[in-house]
């Protein structure tokens, strides 16, 4: 059956940390690998905005030998026009995988019914893992051993970033920390599947509604802007509910000494996160941002590894 990477628990805990070891050695030795010589193509399709999503699938495939077919689909014929299971049968003849950002997770799930190349999440409404397996790649260096690490993340829980980092940290073995308004909470299926998981892996996952709580002594901090996309209209209205969860300089006094933060970007300086913090010394985003480059590679290499298995 093909392996697909649609959500952060599609990997289990070996595999996520054969994934990041895998990354460890492609950022080591960047051109080392070329499992898409030929040139292999791999369709990169987005129905969203990108920077970072669409320069570093780009930027990897070609470090892998292989050809990044940029595919935006408001120049396409898929959203509307014709089924993600049907773009899939096409696709899947011609390219080695199909990575998409995308509104519905339904939406994914039916594009990896439809096809044997592997299918990977690049954003969701629901969930965000490849940036997950970039922020993980990033904690691992600047704070050793993720296991028994504590991370909070404070804003929106029910974003893809707020629910990704429930599934994914769970599945390291870190103690995960939601903080977030309650009527942001995420979906109680998926605190579930975090549950489940940290209770395999010797971590933790929960959910608080007070941003204070959620970031005492924690390892690492992190939040993402109060207004993923899609939620634009709403944006008043998130910016009066979400403002005592910004990440300012006395938040960030409350976790552990030598904590580090993390954003996802691109960021609102003022709203979720104060310039400050962002731009100061505990700041690790531009490492965090360059790790999607070497997680990104390292996911599709073992990906269609195993495929070909
Ligand atoms: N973090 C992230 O996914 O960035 P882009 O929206 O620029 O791809």
């Amino acid at each position: 059956m093909t392996r697909h990477f649609l959500r952060d628990d599609d990997l289990s805990p070996a595999e996520q940390r054969e994934v990041l070891e895998r990354a460890v050695r492609m950022k080591q030795d960047r051109w080392g690998e070329r499992p898409l010589a030929g040139p292999k193509s791999v369709a990169v399709i987005f129905d969203k905005s990108s920077t970072r999503t669409r320069v570093s699938f780009h930027v990897g495939i070609s470090d892998m030998g292989g050809s990044p077919l940029i595919i935006s689909t408001a120049s396409s014929q898929l959203g509307g026009k014709e089924t993600a299971a049907d773009t899939a049968r096409v696709l899947e003849r011609q390219v080695a995988a199909i990575v998409w950002r995308t509104y519905a997770q339904s939406g994914l799930e039916q594009m990896a019914q439809g096809t044997r190349v592997p299918v990977v999440n690049a954003l969701s409404d629901d969930f965000h893992p490849c940036q997950l397996l970039a922020d993980l790649l990033t904690m691992q260096e600047h704070k050793g051993e993720l296991a028994g690490l504590t991370v909070a993340f404070v804003g929106d829980g029910r974003s893809n970033m707020g629910q990704s980092y429930l599934l994914a940290c769970a599945t390291a073995g870190m103690h995960v920390r939601v903080g977030s308004p309650a009527e942001h909470s995420p979906e109680p299926d998926v605190v579930a599947a975090a549950q489940r998981i940290a209770a395999e892996t010797g971590g933790s996952a929960i959910v608080v509604h007070d941003a204070p709580a959620a970031v005492a002594d924690a390892d690492i901090v992190v939040t993402d802007t109060w207004v993923s996309m899609g939620k634009e209209a709403e944006k008043a209205e998130r910016v009066a509910t979400f403002g005592d969860f910004k990440v300012d300089q006395a938040l960030m006094a409350r976790a552990s000494p030598g904590a580090v933060f993390m954003h996802c970007l691109p960021a609102d300086r003022g709203f979720e996160v104060a310039a400050d913090v962002i731009d100061g010394p505990q700041s690790i985003i531009w490492d965090e941002a360059e790790n999607r480059l070497h997680a990104q590679k390292a996911l599709l290499a073992w990906l269609l590894e195993r495929n070909a298995a």
